[in-house]
């Protein structure tokens, strides 16, 4: 796409006027030339909608445009930029869709054009993320897009020369504001199962943990698991928990976080007890149950005293949920005087 980015907008002439077959089909693209299009619909020469497309469609002709936009759920015009051959379809026309100039691009109603392109998909009732596909004799409804906008973070800038579009399995480059930096992938994606995934954060978090929930695989009376966000790193001030194979410690952040990094500080007041920490990993997610979870990083000790580990979250895994879990060969205490959580709101 980058190379399509120097495009330019010249002030031009606007004609609305019915279309013939040069605008619709290719001059090279013959079975499209020769399709019967039951009544021609209306053209708007030198204007097109930006800023959202349902779907974006690369190299297809705008007779097949127009099919797809009558296929897909909510589609209710196109806009088709003839030089590259691709097709926007969009949605309902709102605040979020402007008509604006643009040479060598034309938008067009779908309204004004004759449903049976799409022969038995000009009856389907598929709902919105979904398009019509004929299957055997009959039709079916498949997932085309994402509903809605991407949850990207503060400071984040769409970087696409044509606006946002949602289509399947696709990214949509973000840049961050000026003079921010960004952590992971330029990217917010639309993943196929319909749902937006941000893969990048811009600037640093904050800490989203301090004084939240906790909990601990077992209690010891005296080190309850909230000593290990109450903002104190002192001697006995910790969570501790019994000694087990994996005992495990969890903060509960109250909200959806993207999770940029972990600190974790030993406990402080035992020579003796540093030691105990040998391999850590980090999970987030929305339960506490591990295989459901994202690992963001993992500690390979042995720790001493005090140490403070840092643990990056390259992959800036999303929840509610960050658990801690002391992995051991042999029954372990586990215990840190403090965890202090970095992460976005999304
Ligand atoms: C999509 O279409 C359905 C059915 O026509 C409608 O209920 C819904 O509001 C539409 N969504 C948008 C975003 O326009
Ligand atoms: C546009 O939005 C309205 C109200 O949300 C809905 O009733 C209508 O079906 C939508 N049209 C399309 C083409 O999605
Ligand atoms: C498309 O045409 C229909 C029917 O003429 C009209 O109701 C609708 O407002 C038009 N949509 C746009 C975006 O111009």
């Amino acid at each position: 796409m980058k190379g399509v980015t120097s495009f330019c907008i010249l002030l031009y002439v606007t004609s609305i006027r019915s279309s013939s077959m040069n605008d619709v089909c290719d001059a090279d693209d013959f079975e499209c030339q020769n399709s019967q299009i039951p009544n021609r619909g209306e053209i708007i020469y030198g204007q097109c909608y930006r800023q959202t497309a349902l779907r974006r469609l690369p190299r297809i002709s705008f007779l097949t445009c127009l099919k797809e936009c009558m296929k897909t759920s909510n589609c209710s015009s196109v806009s088709y930029r003839r030089d590259w051959k691709m097709c926007d379809l969009h949605g309902n026309i709102t605040s979020e869709v402007k008509l604006v100039q643009e040479h060598g691009c034309f938008s067009s109603n779908i309204s004004s054009w004759s449903l049976a392109l799409v022969g038995k998909c000009a009856v389907h009732i598929c709902s919105e993320g979904y398009k019509c596909v004929l299957k055997g004799d009959g039709l079916t409804c498949e997932k085309a897009y994402c509903i809605g906008k991407p949850r990207v973070v503060e400071n984040a800038v769409l970087d696409e020369p044509f606006g946002l579009s949602r289509d399947l399995g696709h990214g949509m480059m973000y840049k961050c504001a000026d003079g921010i930096k960004m952590s992971g992938k330029p990217f917010a994606v639309c993943r196929n199962t319909g749902i937006w995934t941000s893969l990048f954060i811009c600037g640093d978090g904050s800490i989203v943990s301090k004084l939240k929930t906790t909990g601990q695989s077992t209690n010891s009376p005296q080190y309850t698991p909230g000593l290990g966000v109450d903002g104190l790193k002192e001697d006995t001030n910790m969570f501790h928990t019994q000694a087990e194979l994996k005992p495990y410690w969890w903060v509960n952040l109250g909200h959806l976080y993207k999770i940029q990094k972990v600190i974790s500080t030993n406990r402080i007041d035992c020579d003796a007890c540093g030691g105990r920490l040998r391999k850590m990993l980090i999970h987030v997610g929305d339960s506490l149950d591990t295989s459901n979870m994202e690992l963001c990083g993992q500690f390979n000790g042995q720790a001493v005293k005090g140490q403070v580990i840092v643990t990056q979250c390259s992959s800036l895994p999303e929840g509610q949920i960050v658990k801690l879990t002391s992995v051991n060969n042999e029954l372990q205490y586990f215990h840190l005087a403090e965890v202090e959580v970095y992460g976005f709101y999304v």
